[in-house]
Formats: structure tokens, sequence, C-alpha cells
């Protein structure tokens, strides 16, 4: 089922409490957004689901209409989660940056996502909590819950590009949480936007529980989020999980499954749309069976399936879901 703000907000405080880590999907359209939400119930999972604002454009079709789009991905959500009550689904805008202000709130008011990312790290610290705040006051009014960032996250992720990556001071992040009121902030820890060997990255999962530790005592604990976790190691991500992390952010990962799958049908079932060389025009017939998109779209969906479950066990979130007896 959908989740409001509230219920999504329930999530991440048993997540963080039983420390268990919760699988954030980056989704565009339906097939992805369908195999993410049976992963999450098959598993007894509650699960985020969530839209960059590229994502929203795409979504929209040629007008870019980044508010169209948002609509449409998040009546899919709905549609989708609505089947399962053994699972609870929350929409997250991922990545709003402040030129985003006006979508963010649209999003808000019209009652679109469960939660927003307001990602005004590229501004001054002073200015990011000012930005950050407004949208918390917006936010939890309308009942929606707050990400927040500091410090960059390397890599690529849609419309945001950083070469450089910094890794968060504890201080800074007590300071940022404290005077935003955030619900979920966004450490940056030597993981990267994009492709990625885990055992490449210099990850400090000791800041992690810096981090942690030093919120807790000072009396605002929030829920860490991960951000470029796509190739990751489980014990990395298990790590990550002990010291604090609840929020996990998967997008690449994804993409690489949906198109291995793609590309493996079609390395085997080429002939099906493509003539064979050596046969005649005449002799050769396609095989409406095979390229119809449900064959070969589907590959794809059950490989983004398999995938989220098996991140789901690694974070620990089975049959963990807030609506599980
Ligand atoms: O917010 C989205 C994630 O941080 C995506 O990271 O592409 O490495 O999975 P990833
Ligand atoms: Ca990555």
């Amino acid at each position: 089922m959908f989740l409001k703000g509230d219920k999504l907000k329930e999530v991440f405080l048993k997540a963080k409490k039983e420390r268990f880590g919760i699988i954030a999907s980056n989704v565009v359209f339906d097939s992805a957004i369908r195999s993410m939400v049976q992963a999450y119930a098959t598993k007894n999972s509650d699960g985020l689901l969530q839209m960059s604002s590229g994502a929203c454009k795409y979504a929209a079709g040629q007008t870019q209409d980044i508010k169209k789009g948002a609509e449409m991905i998040s009546a899919m959500v709905k549609v989708i989660s609505s089947q399962y009550s053994n699972s609870g689904i929350g929409l997250h805008i991922d990545h709003a940056t402040p030129n985003y202000l006006d979508f963010i709130v649209y999003c808000i008011e019209g009652g679109l996502v469960s939660s927003v990312m307001i990602d005004a790290s590229h501004e001054s610290f002073e200015e990011n909590i000012r930005i950050s705040k407004e949208v918390v006051t917006i936010a939890h009014k309308n009942n929606v819950i707050v990400e927040g960032e500091i410090g960059y996250i390397k890599g690529t992720e849609d419309e945001i590009v950083s070469d450089t990556e910094l890794y968060t001071k504890p201080e800074e992040a007590l300071e940022y949480v404290k005077k935003t009121g955030v619900d979920l902030f966004a450490a940056s820890v030597g993981t990267n936007h994009g492709v990625t060997k885990g055992s490449k990255v210099v990850l400090r999962l000791d800041l992690i529980k810096q981090i942690d530790d030093l919120l807790i005592a000072n009396g605002v604990e929030t829920g860490i989020v991960l951000h470029g976790a796509s190739g990751l190691t489980d014990f990395q991500q298990e790590t990550a999980v002990k010291n604090g992390v609840v929020k996990i952010n998967k997008d690449t990962q994804y993409q690489m499954d949906i198109a291995e799958a793609v590309q493996k049908f079609w390395e085997h079932e080429r002939n099906a749309i493509v003539r064979p060389e050596g046969m005649s025009e005449d002799d050769y017939i396609p095989d409406k069976k095979r390229f119809d998109p449900r064959k070969w779209l589907g590959k794809g969906e059950i490989a983004m399936q398999k995938s989220c479950e098996s991140l789901i066990d690694v974070v620990g979130s089975a049959n963990k879901s807030i609506f599980m007896k």
C-alpha cells in the first residue's frame, strides 16, 4: 500500500531501532515500478521508490512537463502498490536542487509523494540550511518527510554531476540536522553515483558511525542515507546499516540488470525480428511470439525484481514490514 509521510517515518524509525535498511529504488517507467513493488511485496518488506527530475521529465514524454511526469509516476506507484497489503511503498523525489523548489512544493501539496530530498548541497552551508528548513516546514505541514544533504557525492546522478567528493564532517552534520529538522540525512562517505566497484572505493563506514553517534548523543537521531550504493559489496552495505544507515539508494544496479537481461535475450532471439543471413526476404517470417515487447521487456522486469529481492536480503528488511502481524 502507498505510504504517507507519517507511515514512512514509522518505517524508518523501525529500521533504525532494529538496525536494518530500506532499499530506495530509482524508477522511471511502469516496468521498473512493477518490478520493485513486487520485490518488496514478495519479501514482506517496506520500500521506497524514487523519481529524479529527469525521470519525471522523461515520463511526461515530449512535453518534458515535469509536473505531469510526476503525476504519472505517482499514479502508477499508487495503483500498483494498492494491490499489496503486506508491504508499504513510499514515493520519494530524489536530489531536487533549489531550482526545482516550485516542483517540490507542487508534489508535496498535491499529495504525490511521501518524501522529498532537497539537495542544496552546492549552495553555501548557511544557504543550504535556510532552503532545507523552508522545505521541511512546507513538507511537514503536508505529511511529507524530508531528506537533506551536505557535502558532495561524486559521479553523475541524472542532472546532478560532481567531480568532487567531500567527506561529511560530523559536526557540520549535527548543526545541519539540528537547524533544519530534516528526517533523513544523506552523508557523503565515499560512494559514487554511477557504475562503481565497491572494492575500489575509499568508503568511510566509520564516518557513518561517528555521525550517528554524534546525532544520538545530541538528541537528534536521524536516519542516515547512503547514496550511490550500486556496486557496493554485501559486507559494505551490512556494515553501513549496522552503523546507522536506513536508506540505501539504488539506481545504476537496475539499469545494468535490465540492459543485461534484454541484451541476453536478443543475443539468442535475434532472428525473431532480423532475417538470418542467407534467407530470402520471401521466406523470412518474423516471430511475433518473441518480438512482443512483453517477452523481452519481461526478462528485464524479472531481472530487476530478483535484484531488488537480493538487496532486500542484504539490508535485512525482509519480513519487517510495519504491516506484518
Ligand atoms: O539517489 C540515487 C542513488 O544515489 C543512485 O546511486 O546510481 O550508484 O545506484 P547509484
Ligand atoms: Ca555507485
